[in-house]
């Protein structure tokens, strides 16, 4: 079983020519609404790939908060320790560009009451990992992280998006943590945050694997992802070539499929070849989890390359 202590959001998306520029007005024809948020969307991808989930983390007592739990439900994740709070459930307000790239804010509302209280009745139910991003508050997190340490639960840390904390908050995060997943983004910021200098991607993901003690996993969009174990060497996964509708979510299909992975016995490198095959796929339609693929999808994706 795996846990995902996370965020929750309602997203309304706008599809434009091009993301507006800082002053800039554009048009587009209609908004849509869908599920999302970094932490329900891993959720739903480790259980479409077939991972028994539990989603814990908080939204608001309201019509969005009650539809979002529902829809958790229905993809067969367990929300008993998901909380109702006096907040509004958290939104997003999301721009998908015609290349697929987009641009988010968060109205964290609900997300920010989260509290890692609500994982005291998870622990029993013995899970084999808990998943983290960094949409709910810092602090909650890192409790939620040692708890997990403390449990023998393997504690896989997407730093998404990169906190604004001291590199002594970031060294006790990374300590409580097994697999940090980042993108080269959050990777160059992260490594700034510790001061870790390296050059290219892979030698910068084993300069920071070191200096941590951490196993890290950087996605590289198109160019698939690297594994870094701080031995000098990293491990290369080659993404399947597609034409991105939209990214929204791969990032989270990435980590949801590999807890799945993992979950199911899968060494980390076969994982992470699932995972990224699962990234691409989730790609190909509008919105965070409408290509998220069920594992027989992902399977023959593997096997003909096909989408
Ligand atoms: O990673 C994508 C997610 O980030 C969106 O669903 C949005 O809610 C934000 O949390
Ligand atoms: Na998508």
């Amino acid at each position: 079983m795996i846990v995902v202590f996370g965020s929750l959001n309602v997203d309304l998306v706008c599809r434009v020519e091009a993301i507006p520029k800082p002053g800039e007005t554009v048009l587009a024809p209609r908004y849509e609404r869908m599920p999302g948020g970094k932490g329900a969307n891993q959720a739903t991808a480790a259980a479409r790939a077939g991972a028994q989930t539990l989603f814990a983390g908080a939204v608001g007592r309201d019509s969005f908060g009650e539809e979002e739990a529902a829809i958790l439900e229905r993809e067969g994740i367990d929300v008993s320790a998901l909380a109702r709070v006096e907040e509004a459930t958290g939104c997003a307000f999301i721009t998908v560009a015609a290349d697929g790239e987009n641009a988010i804010t968060v109205a964290s509302g609900a997300n920010r009451l989260a509290d890692a209280a609500s994982l005291a009745s998870v622990w029993t139910k013995s899970p084999s990992a808990i998943v983290l991003q960094m949409e709910l508050p810092f602090e909650e997190t890192l409790r939620a992280a040692r708890e997990a340490r403390d449990h023998g639960v393997r504690v896989v840390l997407n730093l998404a998006p990169v906190p604004a904390v001291d590199s002594a908050s970031l060294r006790a995060l990374f300590a409580a943590s097994d697999i940090l997943i980042v993108n080269e983004h959050e990777l160059a910021e992260s490594a700034a945050i510790l001061s870790v200098s390296g050059g290219d991607a892979d030698a910068l993901a084993n300069a920071l694997a070191t200096e941590a003690g951490i196993t890290v996993l950087a996605t590289l969009g198109g160019d698939g992802a690297l594994i870094a174990t701080g031995q000098g060497v990293s491990e290369r996964f080659r993404a399947p070539r597609i034409e991105p509708v939209d990214t929204t979510g791969a990032g989270d299909t990435l980590c949801g499929v590999l807890a799945a992975g993992l979950d199911a016995g899968l060494s980390l490198s076969d994982a992470t070849q699932r995972a990224v095959a699962a990234a691409s796929l989730a790609c190909l339609s509008f919105g965070a989890r409408s290509a998220m693929p069920k594992a027989e999808a992902i399977d023959a994706f593997l096997v003909g390359g096909q989408a």
